[in-house]
């Protein structure tokens, strides 16, 4: 394959390559939707299934899909043209645009009800004085037509940083932002650890029970690997594609891996003893956090301050993973059907929208439109997160492990020979085999074949 020489804005440091791809990764998936996974797939067992598969999919994977990206130096479509050049396959790029479309929709809603909750507490209009007021009030602010409004003002938003350009702004808001979360989740860590009860929320979520394992579980924990990395709709293809020469591939895989496995684990240990210690179900499905952190917040002093940072720093976290999200489409729509910025950000954000609309109200006036017992928002979530992604990971990994030849990835993990990267044939070999059987392995079970 001919290396790509194409000009493209790039990341300023290497800090600022693992800022914003970590900033990617971290977001509502470790800090919502871990816990409400975890919650409902048995603790424990989840956890386990969900490490073992981020280390034995998600590292080589991601991997992949960095020296994809900075190989080609391209939007999804770009890299897959070039990897398997004259091929029909790179059509399999739409897989990544319909998915990060459909992300795109049911994230911008729970980071809606996350900026609600930051305006409402900055204004003090929270109540944080007790636990059964704290209840009400999230079921006001979830349901009804109000998320809808915040959906909207959210993906404005997202649409501003997208025309401001990716690498200064996201660079930016990563680089200050993302240690400050990590640092807060900490002090809630220490506190919900003192709670009264925490110890049966820390034995649910890292005793395992390994009767609970099953196909959902597995499945569930294999969605939530790719969700939480960002991988296989192309968003660290994208974002690989802004790395500089001297961006250490496999480490940087590594670092993106362990920070949000890391954050995850602590949104757990945050969530399931306040979850236990207030009596909330720990199978509450997507609202769980919501509901469960004003209770963590009424027991705090000052706890209109408190919930105030932590949505605030929740609310960045969402952005910084919805702009990667987006630009999947919104460069695709520049480099491929040569539309300026502007308008390739006006087409995704309107499609996005009307999606988002849908499963804003999917809780509210649509509640009672299901399929399978899933509203629009779950269906959304579950077909993406499952489905898609586990097939364009797999898709990922078939390319890069068969048609990329050996001296690009040598040259993508050795950095043109300057570093050494002994890891390669086994890299290669998980790619080529693992990766592809075990996922495939996942898919046959959870449809009962095997
Ligand atoms: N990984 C992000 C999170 O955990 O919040 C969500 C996400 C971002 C998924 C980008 C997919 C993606 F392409």
């Amino acid at each position: 394959m001919k290396e790509s020489t194409k000009q493209r804005a790039l990341f300023a440091t290497k800090f600022a390559a693992i800022a914003s791809t970590v900033g990617s990764a971290v977001g509502l998936g470790n800090i919502w939707r871990f816990p409400y996974e975890a919650g409902t797939h048995g603790g424990g067992a989840f956890l386990i299934c969900y490490l073992a598969f981020v280390i034995l999919i998600g590292v080589p994977v991601l991997c992949a899909e960095y020296c994809l990206g900075r190989a080609t130096r391209s939007n999804i479509f770009g890299a897959y043209r070039a990897a398997i050049s004259g091929r029909l396959l790179h059509k399999l790029g739409y897989l990544g645009i319909i998915s990060s479309l459909l992300i795109l929709s049911f994230y911008a809603v729970v980071a809606g009800w996350t900026l609600e909750y930051c305006i409402e507490s900055l204004m003090g209009k929270l109540d944080f004085s007790n636990p059964e007021e704290g209840h009400q009030q999230y079921l006001t602010l979830t349901t009804g037509w109000r998320p809808v409004i915040w959906t909207v003002i959210f993906m404005l938003c997202n649409a501003f940083i997208l025309l401001k350009g990716v690498t200064k702004g996201i660079e930016r808001v990563s680089n200050i932002f993302m240690p400050v979360l990590f640092v807060l989740l900490l002090l809630f860590c220490i506190n919900s650890l003192t709670l009264p009860g925490a110890k049966e929320g820390i034995d649910f979520l890292f005793v395992p029970d390994f009767s609970k394992i099953s196909s959902k579980v597995l499945l569930g924990a294999l969605g939530q690997a790719f969700f939480s990395l960002s991988l296989g709709l192309g968003c660290m293809i994208t974002y690989a594609s802004y790395f500089s020469d001297s961006t250490k591939l496999a480490g940087t895989a590594l670092l993106t891996a362990l920070l949000d496995s890391a954050v995850a684990i602590l949104a757990g240990i945050i969530i399931f003893p306040a979850v236990f210690s207030f009596g909330v179900s720990p199978q509450a499905g997507p609202t769980l956090v919501f509901e469960v952190l004003p209770n963590i917040f009424s027991q705090l002093t000052a706890g209109g301050v408190w919930s105030t940072l932590f949505f605030l720093l929740l609310f960045i976290a969402s952005i910084t993973s919805t702009v990667s999200v987006s630009e999947i489409s919104v460069t695709y729509l520049c480099e491929e059907r040569k539309l300026t910025r502007t308008k390739a950000v006006l087409i995704s954000t309107v499609i996005s929208l009307a999606g988002g609309v849908l499963c804003a109200m999917s809780f509210g006036p649509l509640r009672d439109f299901t399929i399978c017992d899933r509203n629009i928002f779950d269906i959304f979530d579950y077909v993406t997160s499952n489905i898609f992604l586990p097939i364009g990971g797999m898709l990922c990994s078939l390319v890069v492990g068969w048609a990329l030849d050996r001296k690009t990835l040598k040259t993508q993990f050795t950095n043109n020979g300057s570093i050494r990267f002994r890891f390669l044939p086994i890299l290669v070999f998980f790619l080529k085999w693992i990766c592809p059987a075990a996922i495939f392995l996942v898919f046959l079970d959870s449809i009962g074949i095997i």
